[in-house]
């Protein structure tokens, strides 16, 4: 059954597909065309100038975007943008609310005004163009069509030539693109006016304080985009799209579709999350049946290969072996964890297996691990094996194999497989986010699908929120996670990371991050006291058990080896924690200094509050008013200790509850580098 139910909630009702009104207009003027979001507040104009095609946007009459440049750049064609005139125009609004099968939020309004507005070239060969936008009160998302014509059947963009020109040099947190590590970088903060290439989702402020997210939406047969500031243009930002090996961007044939480029508004931080715009942007679910997807948390062998006690290699310390996974099975099943990750089970590590992405075999094993047996074995423990297929990049590798993989683990009942992605381009030269590696990701979304098969991949391209059409490509990495504080050899993830994380990369959409590391000092395996100078974590250990919260995740990760969770009070708190949501709020919020954030569990009654600050100590007053009335609750605190803070005291948390209603507060103390977990449930 297709549990993605759709609810019809407002007027214009036409046909089956939700509210909506379709109005064509014969119009020819070449005068500015405006539309605006359901609360009248966002205003896009789209106008043509000098025979060119510019939009911009304005929010309470102020502007956002000022006039910026649509087009494109072909091989062996002439460009697409000059001598343009509007030929038609069509509106359309939609106001409908669906359900995600899982998510941050159970319920999705989608509630928009559409303009689409039909171009034609004057001059011969006249190409047709047009121009999508639709208006929500969250923010705005734009594509280009490219209908079916004789002048235009196959194609080849060389450049895309969409800009944004930022009506303030607002302050931006970027990462920069096209480096070796993806977009696994730590954010840094500056003005939009010096920027270089940088990732979306870029998220800004304004100096009256309104936010702004550029990214883009359903990414499915186009190159990953990029942003190029602002040195020499101020500030205009540019559409750089990752290339083929030859340069090319993007192939195409008429009719053709790019994916939306989005420009979410928000009037404080706090009010950017949940982001749901990319969402509404994106097909709805297309798999019949989603009871099969389950979010979870899971263990894993992989902590030990990145603090280097273990390796994915053959020989003495091998991690993957039967008699260790078992183990893993039976700490699984013990907490109520629904998975277990194998890394290295599978031939292809010996040696440097960066470079082996055409030697991984994704079906042998290594001879001592046996697959079948402990596939079983996890079953029969109400536990699921989740296998590991780290590709080194090595797509035609992978892609011959892809299919006799997922039918071995469906057979075998693997129901979740980690991707990997390690390396910036493919063998050929291909971009690790052009079109080539955004089929390659479709490809295997839609196999996985056909296999019963969850997706959690690392190395990813960035999140657009495939999820919606696909509910079974679950998280992903796409950033710097946990790992770095192993081995980044600067020091790890500083304290301010994971509030810069919440208001940039989350707002794609969920991240496997592995938080829950409780040896925050890395030592225990080593014996080898590590220096702050060295690569730790930065955190308190109450901020390891708030990240659960804060990082949302459908498969959340207990990254530690089972045994530093042994006697350790703290641990209860992840083994109660939920991984799925009826609705999340955030309660505070400033990027690079502090969340706040609560959920409520999905089908179930209790809600949890995460809290996590930079390096400075911060008190919250948070009031409970998001309980319902009239209810008495526990609330089960997890907060800094006495004396903690992150540099030279992680480890201490205090354990404690106290009733709690709808008109209590709650005071959070949290340490430097800190946080606090609280499980709001019911009272017996
Ligand atoms: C990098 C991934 O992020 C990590 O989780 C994994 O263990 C290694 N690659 C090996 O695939």
């Amino acid at each position: 059954m297709n549990m993605w139910l759709r609810c019809r909630t407002l007027a214009f009702t036409l046909g089956v597909t939700g509210a909506m009104l379709n109005v064509a207009t014969p119009a020819v003027a070449q005068d500015p065309h405006r539309v605006l979001s359901p609360d009248g507040r966002n205003e896009v104009t789209a106008e043509i100038r000098g025979g060119r095609f510019y939009y911009s946007l304005q929010r309470d009459g102020r502007a956002v975007v000022e006039p910026s440049r649509l087009g494109f750049e072909f091989r062996g064609k002439p460009p697409l943008g000059e001598d343009l005139r509007v030929v038609s125009t069509a509106r359309n609004t939609v106001d409908e609310t669906w359900s995600q099968p899982w998510g941050e939020v159970r319920e999705v309004r989608d509630h928009h005004n559409e303009l689409r507005i039909s171009l034609v070239e004057g001059a011969a060969p006249g190409r047709q163009l047009v121009v999508v936008f639709r208006v929500f009160n969250d923010g705005i998302g734009f594509r280009y069509e490219l209908p079916e014509q004789p002048d235009l059947r196959e194609f080849e963009i060389t450049e895309e030539l969409t800009e944004f020109v930022m009506a303030d040099d607002a302050r931006a947190w970027w990462i920069p693109a096209f480096q070796p590590n993806r977009y696994e970088y730590l954010y840094r903060a500056s003005p939009v006016s010096t920027l270089d290439t940088v990732h979306t989702p870029l998220t800004m402020e304004f100096r009256d304080g309104l936010h702004v997210v550029i990214h883009e939406a359903h990414l499915v047969d186009y190159a990953g985009m990029t942003l190029i500031g602002g040195r020499e243009q101020n500030r205009t930002l540019r559409a750089y799209l990752a290339p083929w090996n030859d340069g090319v961007k993007v192939r195409g044939r008429t009719p053709f579709a790019t994916p939306w480029r989005t420009i979410q508004l928000a009037d404080q931080a706090a009010d950017l999350a949940p982001s749901v715009l990319g969402l509404n942007l994106n097909p709805p679910n297309v798999l019949d049946d989603v009871s099969w997807i389950r979010p979870m948390e899971y263990v894993g062998i992989w902590w030990g290969m990145h603090i280097r006690t273990m390796t994915w290699s053959s020989g003495p310390q091998h991690g993957a072996t039967t008699e260790n996974t078992k183990r893993y099975i039976d700490f699984a099943a013990e907490n109520g964890f629904g998975g277990v990750l194998v890394e290295g089970w599978n031939i292809g590590w010996d040696g440097n297996w960066f470079e082996n992405g055409d030697v991984f075999s994704f079906t042998e094993s290594y001879p001592d691990y046996d697959m079948p047996a402990l596939a079983a074995y996890a079953q029969e423990r109400n536990v699921g094996l989740i296998g590991h297929n780290e590709t080194s990049m090595g797509i035609e590798n992978y892609e011959r194999q892809l299919e006799d993989a997922f039918r071995l683990y469906q057979e075998l009942g693997i129901e979740a497989v980690k991707t990997g992605y390690v390396g910036d381009e493919t063998p050929e030269g291909h971009a690790h986010h052009g079109q080539y590696m955004v089929r390659h990701w479709k490809t295997v979304i839609e196999s996985a699908a056909r296999h019963g098969i969850m997706i959690n991949a690392h190395e990813p391209i960035k999140d657009t929120g495939e999820r919606r059409t696909y509910p079974n490509m679950l998280t992903r990495e796409g950033a710097r996670g946990q790992e770095y504080n192993a081995w980044a050899g600067d020091g790890g993830n500083p304290p301010e990371h994971e509030t810069i994380l919440f208001f940039t990369r989350m707002l794609a959409g969920p991240m496997d991050f592995t938080p829950g590391v409780f040896d925050i000092l890395i030592e225990s395996e080593t014996g080898m006291p590590r220096t702050p100078q060295q690569s730790r974590l930065r955190t308190t250990l109450a901020k390891q058990l708030a990240l659960y919260v804060v990082l949302y995740s459908p498969l959340q990760m207990a990254a530690d080896l089972p045994k530093n969770y042994v006697n350790q009070p703290a641990f209860q708190f992840i083994r109660d924690v939920a991984v799925d949501w009826e609705d999340t709020r955030v309660l505070a919020g400033k990027i690079g200094d502090y969340v706040v954030v609560a959920r409520q569990e999905r089908d179930g009654e209790d809600w949890y509050l995460g809290a996590i600050t930079d390096e400075e100590e911060r008190t919250f007053d948070i009031p409970l008013w998001f309980l319902p009335e009239g209810r008495s609750y526990v609330a089960e605190v997890y907060a800094d200790g006495p004396g903690a803070r992150w540099l030279h005291n992680p480890f201490p948390v205090e354990v404690s509850s106290r009733p709690v209603d709808a008109r209590s507060h709650l005071t959070l103390h949290l340490a430097a580098g800190g946080g606090q977990a609280v499980r709001i449930r019911p009272a017996n």
